[in-house]
């Protein structure tokens, strides 16, 4: 074999960390590693998976989150894929900050990711609206904000406490994300146009659109900063992109009544973590609703994980629901730069619930957990 096939070889193999967490986490993982291994037969890739045990029970086990040198082992990997961190014996915010969080920051996965998409024969709770109007994806700054953690406590205890809690906006951070979602727009929207578009934005060129959410009438120094890095990026480097702005309250006045009126939406930390759970809501709910932590710098290393959290009360029955799990495993594979294989999943699934999947909601799908992975997965083969 010569020099060139082996490495075409190579860069086929994808080192996998799976982390497949808390509660029903690892019973949605296995489903999207079935589902994926499919595809690796099916796509010529292969993947070396490697489990870790982070998560609540090792946590009370050894009183670690993430231990020493973890983020740096994580760092060795081609992405990471997350069932569910959060356990009911933990204290709220514990898990959340040494595990999710801390992979988040410290390996730089700047974009948070959200596709909301309602797929054929999903029940959406908006009344009148169908898969053509709900079809728009959330790119939220995944390391700034208030998430940055500054601020603190004065004479905590006292009629006198005092809690600050500071916003952080970089110029640099803004920007990166901004920059992030004009490249998706114009990635997946490069040969057909946004359907939401005028006909005369069309024929002038405009290909599709960004919206930034933001508060520029109230949070007047951070979100000046986003707006003018959002006008002056997209002016200068994605002039074929559209530019539109919604105010937090008033997208989430849209996301019910006008959800077609979105096509990419970038925004901060906090107004991003709101706004796609109302996105999961409206395309069918936590069953659904799968979410990146990317890096996309060259070596960055990307973290997938449905966003729906362990739901402890379903743990170990087989009812959980895996197909945001099995959506997550799609994504990650786009991002690795399978995009074929990543789009055959995506297919399958779209497949299901347009057909035999009864509902999204745990335990009244018609399937078990196991039963919804080996639909998707024998899809994908026979694909
Ligand atoms: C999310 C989650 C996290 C967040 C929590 C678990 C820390 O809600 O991924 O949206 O707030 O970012
Ligand atoms: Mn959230």
């Amino acid at each position: 074999m010569n020099a060139e096939r082996v490495l075409k070889q190579m860069a086929k193999t994808y080192k996998i960390a799976v982390m497949p967490g808390d509660g029903t986490g690892p019973e949605v993982v296995a489903e999207g590693l079935k589902v994926l291994n499919a595809a690796e037969r099916k796509f010529g890739f292969k993947l070396e998976q490697q489990n870790f045990d982070f998560g609540g029970e090792r946590y009370k086990r050894t009183g670690e989150t993430l231990p020493d040198g973890a983020i740096d082992e994580l760092r060795k990997f081609d992405a990471i894929y997350l069932g569910a961190i959060g356990h009911p014996d933990v204290k709220p915010g514990i898990l959340e900050k040494g595990i999710l969080l801390r992979a988040r920051f410290e390996l730089d996965q700047y974009i948070n990711l959200r596709p909301v998409k309602l797929y054929p024969g999903v029940d959406c709770p908006l009344k009148g609206k169908g898969p053509e109007d709900i079809q728009f994806t959330v790119v939220r700054e995944n390391t700034e904000g208030i998430y940055a953690g500054t601020g603190g406590v004065l004479k905590k205890g006292t009629p006198d406490e005092v809690a600050i809690q500071t916003s952080v906006n970089t110029r640099k951070g803004a920007e990166r994300c901004i920059r992030y979602a004009y490249k998706y727009a114009e990635r997946v929207h490069k040969n057909s146009p946004w359907r939401g578009l005028k006909k005369e934005e069309i024929e002038s060129g405009l290909k599709s659109q960004v919206t930034l959410v933001g508060k520029t009438n109230v949070l007047t120094f951070a979100f000046d900063l986003w707006e003018r890095a959002f006008h002056e990026v997209g002016k200068k480097d994605h002039p074929g992109i559209k530019r539109d702005y919604a105010h937090i309250d008033a997208a989430c006045m849209w996301f019910v009544k006008n959800p077609e009126w979105f096509d990419v939406i970038v925004t901060d930390n906090m107004f991003g973590d709101i706004i796609t759970d109302l996105g999961a809501m409206i395309q069918g709910g936590m069953g659904i609703a799968a979410g990146g932590n990317i890096n996309p710098d060259p070596g960055g290393v990307s973290m997938f994980e449905p966003i729906g959290g362990s739901a402890p009360k379903y743990t170990g029955q087989n009812v959980i629901n895996p197909l945001a799990a099995i959506c997550a495993a799609a994504m990650m594979m786009d991002t690795l730069g399978e995009s074929e294989a990543a789009a055959s999943i995506e297919k399958a699934v779209m497949e299901l619930t347009a057909s035999k999947i009864k509902s999204l909601a745990a335990g009244r799908m018609g399937f078990s957990t196991t039963q919804i992975g080996d639909l998707v997965a024998e899809r994908v083969a026979g694909a």
